[in-house]
């Protein structure tokens, strides 16, 4: 059985649907701070499978204990954390102690159980953004600008000492560049909950004028139309390739780091417009200041993935763009 921690949020959720086609039985265990517990029904409306599902914190200990005594876990995919980035800063205290206790608990309780194989929610957030594009695996880390970001850096420390003091165990770090989309069926996609900060989900607010108008934080940027560049990533590619990780973590031993991104940087403008163009609409934005923290362009280098985990990303920026919406549309017409 497949241990997938925060199994009910964006990426997590989508993960399970393809460890269930992939014939993995999945326990998820999530508190539902971000998340809907209905996740659990769609899975099933997806898949036709059942997953075992248990509300609670990672944090705890104690659960996490239990948890383990009665199923039978092979392996640990760990996606539960919290992530947003301006919160972080204005809550530090909270976000370090959620995202790193509970990742010492798994590990420890994993220790506990003789659990050997580990695959980590990473970000692409732990490169020095001082760094020169595309980042491979070997660019520079840290300098984070923000304390998400330094929680995901310091938890890939902590798995990597874990890792050079145990040879039996086997760990994979993931690091996501910018995941958007949703399934095709349009029941799971990305549901922050509050104002969202993210770009794909404020443009489908505004597709559906639940918001009245996008800020482009900034024009001014050293790219060819002044907006910055992200490497976006279907979240279906990305789920798929936690399948792959799956295996390979289960076929080598240590800690290795790979980039999950389609290697490829689109502008914030070009979003905008494949967006309108793929679902013949417009979107109201507007060109404001930038935003602190942000760097002008940010993308992969997939090489590792590729040739380690025969990870190749198959879905377009059209598709990322189509099922978002087609996600915000079935959910969200009703104004809810
Ligand atoms: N953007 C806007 N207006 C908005 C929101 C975003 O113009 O209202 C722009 C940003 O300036 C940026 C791009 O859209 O250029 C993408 O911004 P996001 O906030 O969607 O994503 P980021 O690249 O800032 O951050 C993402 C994840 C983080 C992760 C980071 C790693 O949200 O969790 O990638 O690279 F740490």
């Amino acid at each position: 059985m497949i241990l997938v921690t925060g199994g009910t949020g964006f990426i997590g959720s989508h993960t399970c649907v393809q460890l269930i086609k992939a014939g993995y039985d999945v326990l998820v265990i999530d508190d539902l701070s971000n998340s809907h517990e209905d996740v659990v029904n769609r899975i099933k409306l997806i898949t036709g499978k059942k997953i075992e599902f248990i509300k609670g914190n990672v944090c705890d200990y104690n659960l996490l204990t239990d948890v383990f005594r009665k199923y039978k876990i092979d392996s640990v995919i760990h996606f539960a954390g919290y992530k947003a980035v301006g919160e972080s800063v204005n809550k530090p205290l909270i976000y370090y102690k959620n995202n790193i206790d509970s990742t010492l608990n798994l590990l420890t309780v994993m220790r506990n159980f003789n659990v050997t194989s580990f695959i980590f929610s990473s970000s692409a957030t732990v490169y020095a953004p001082t760094g020169k594009v595309p980042f491979s695996e070997l660019s520079e880390l840290g300098k984070c600008s923000n304390p998400y970001g330094w929680t995901k850096y310091m938890n890939e420390e902590i798995i990597q000492s874990y890792c050079n003091s145990n040879s039996d165990f086997s760990a994979v770090l993931l690091r996501y560049f910018n995941p958007v989309g949703a399934h095709e069926s349009g029941y799971l996609g990305e549901d922050p909950q509050g104002i969202p900060n993210n770009l794909m989900p404020l443009i489908c607010r505004v597709s559906l004028n639940i918001i009245n108008e996008l800020t482009v934080f900034g024009n001014d940027y050293d790219t060819e139309d002044g907006t910055c560049i992200r490497d976006y990533i279907h979240v279906m590619d990305l789920a798929n390739a936690h399948i792959l990780a799956l295996k390979y973590v289960n076929g080598h031993k240590g800690c290795k780091a790979f980039n999950i991104g389609t290697g490829k940087g689109t502008s914030v403008l070009e979003m905008i417009k494949t967006f309108e163009d793929v679902n013949k609409l417009k979107i109201n934005y507007k060109i404001g200041k930038r935003r602190a923290g942000d760097v002008a362009k940010l993308y992969a280098d997939c090489t590792k993935a590729k040739k380690e985990l025969s990870f190749t990303p198959v879905y377009t920026l059209s598709d990322m763009c189509l099922h978002s919406y087609n996600y915000m549309k079935l959910n969200y017409m009703k104004g809810v």
